[in-house]
């Protein structure tokens, strides 16, 4: 599943003890492996293989660009959802041709950089987005590439706040406008229309979502042929889940069985399909360590108060999700054989796992079963590859952690700690 494992009672990453990063590192840290992170890309290149996919990564998810680069340099595309991300795409060796670029919310600036750039598709969310970009094209007498996002009304099952491809979200147009949408605008000469653009959530652990959302695309995609319009590419989003716990996600080849089968005959006609996947391919390329500061008792409850916390990885707080915690060295009979929920260990006690910071929604685990915990102990947060760093703050003013990369039996900095200097190097002079 991935790199990291317990070995002689230690958390190791492709051979290398955490402890000992963290020694050299400091912490809070986010760790990656390179090994993970190419592992879960080939998994998925290979299982759509059939599709010749153009696998878009999903920068948001985790962007920092010696990822991306490692990613790119595999032939991978980049998903990029402002023009900052189009920006590190491409300060990490993408070329823009292979990104593609989604958000309801595109300033003029962020269009006009993407296509002198030469952004590979421009996903497009709305009529009066259309018109901006068809204009500012015409502008600069360049023209650009356009998918349309459609919303094919699925439910995904999953978080709210991650739940896209209903009706009544801010993303993409109902498909039953999507007809409308290519008459009225298909035959722009500077914004070419070609392509329909899905994401309906994140993650999704079930296939029938995306089958039920592209059967709809299909259809819809044959009466705009029908109706003279050219449609060539198909972008699927992304979404695939990840094991947060052990077993809990489908495997990429079981997103693909499913979904292949549907696409395969157009893309033997010719179609282009995009994938942009983000989390299943770098959450569980990524833990974030953690020192406990102090344990702490009030009431019933025991409090590990560590030195990462809401600002570090926000996911817990905000979205109630769970991340497998567990202690870097723990104590002998303490090894952990999977990472789920609850434990059936002997001498574990309840606690809640939280951070520094002034408000009491800062925990990453609330009534955890861990092992016994004391000042010092070093802690890993695993699953925390996607959705970790990119979502960081430096609210209460804690400057942003470390990042690391292993590869092979090598560690290096990709990202260095903040000082507190850097706090304020963006402020005016006082
Ligand atoms: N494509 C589009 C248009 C997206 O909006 C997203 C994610 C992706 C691709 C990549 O989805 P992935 O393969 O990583 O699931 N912060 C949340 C997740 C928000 C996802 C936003 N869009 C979390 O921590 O769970």
């Amino acid at each position: 599943m991935d790199d990291f494992d317990y070995r002689h009672g230690e958390l190791h990453c492709g051979g290398l003890g955490v402890s000992t990063i963290a020694d050299r590192f400091g912490t809070p840290t986010y760790i990656y492996s390179a090994a993970t992170l190419l592992d879960h890309h080939r998994k998925l290149a290979r299982a759509f293989a059939a599709l010749n996919p153009l696998i878009c990564y999903s920068v948001k998810s985790s962007g920092n660009i010696n990822l991306c680069r490692l990613l790119a340099e595999e032939g991978a595309g980049m998903d990029v959802v402002s023009g900052g991300e189009l920006h590190r795409a491409i300060a990490a060796g993408c070329p823009a041709e292979r990104c593609v670029y989604a958000g309801v919310g595109k300033t003029d600036a962020e269009i006009e950089f993407a296509i002198l750039q030469g952004v590979g598709v421009l996903n497009v969310e709305s009529e009066a987005e259309f018109e901006v970009v068809a204009a500012i094209a015409a502008r600069l007498q360049r023209t650009c590439v356009a998918a349309l996002r459609v919303n094919p009304d699925v439910d995904p099952k999953t978080h709210r706040y991650t739940s896209t491809g209903r009706k009544e979200t801010k993303f993409g147009v109902d498909i039953e406008r999507a007809r409308a949408f290519f008459a009225a605008y298909g035959k722009d000469r500077w914004c070419r229309l070609t392509g329909i653009h899905l994401h309906i959530g994140s993650p999704v652990y079930s296939v029938q979502p995306y089958v039920d959302a592209i059967t709809k695309t299909l259809a819809l995609m044959d009466e705009l042929r029908a109706a003279g319009h050219t449609v060539d590419t198909l972008d699927l989003g992304g979404g695939f889940g990840a094991d947060y716990e052990t077993g809990q996600s489908p495997e990429a080849s079981v997103y693909a069985d499913a979904i292949v089968p549907l696409v395969e005959e157009r893309v033997r006609g010719g179609l282009r399909v995009i994938l942009e996947p983000g989390r299943t391919i770098v959450a569980n390329a990524g833990i974030l360590i953690t020192r406990v500061l102090y344990m702490k008792q009030s009431g019933d409850k025991t409090f590990a108060i560590c030195d990462a916390g809401m600002n570090t990885l926000l996911r817990p707080c905000h979205y109630d999700a769970f991340h497998f915690i567990w202690p870097v060295a723990p104590a002998a009979g303490f090894v952990p054989q999977r990472r789920a929920r609850t434990m059936q260990l002997d001498g574990l006690a309840l606690m809640d796992v939280v951070g520094p910071i002034c408000e009491s929604g800062d925990f990453l685990a609330i009534d955890r079963p861990l092992p016994p915990l004391r000042r010092g102990d070093l802690v890993a947060v695993f699953t925390a590859g996607a959705y970790g760093m990119s979502m960081a703050s430096r609210y209460n003013s804690v400057p942003l952690p470390a990042e690391v990369l292993v590869e092979g039996h090598e560690v290096r900095s990709i990202r260095r700690r903040e000082t507190w200097d850097d706090l304020i190097a963006h402020e005016c002079p006082a």
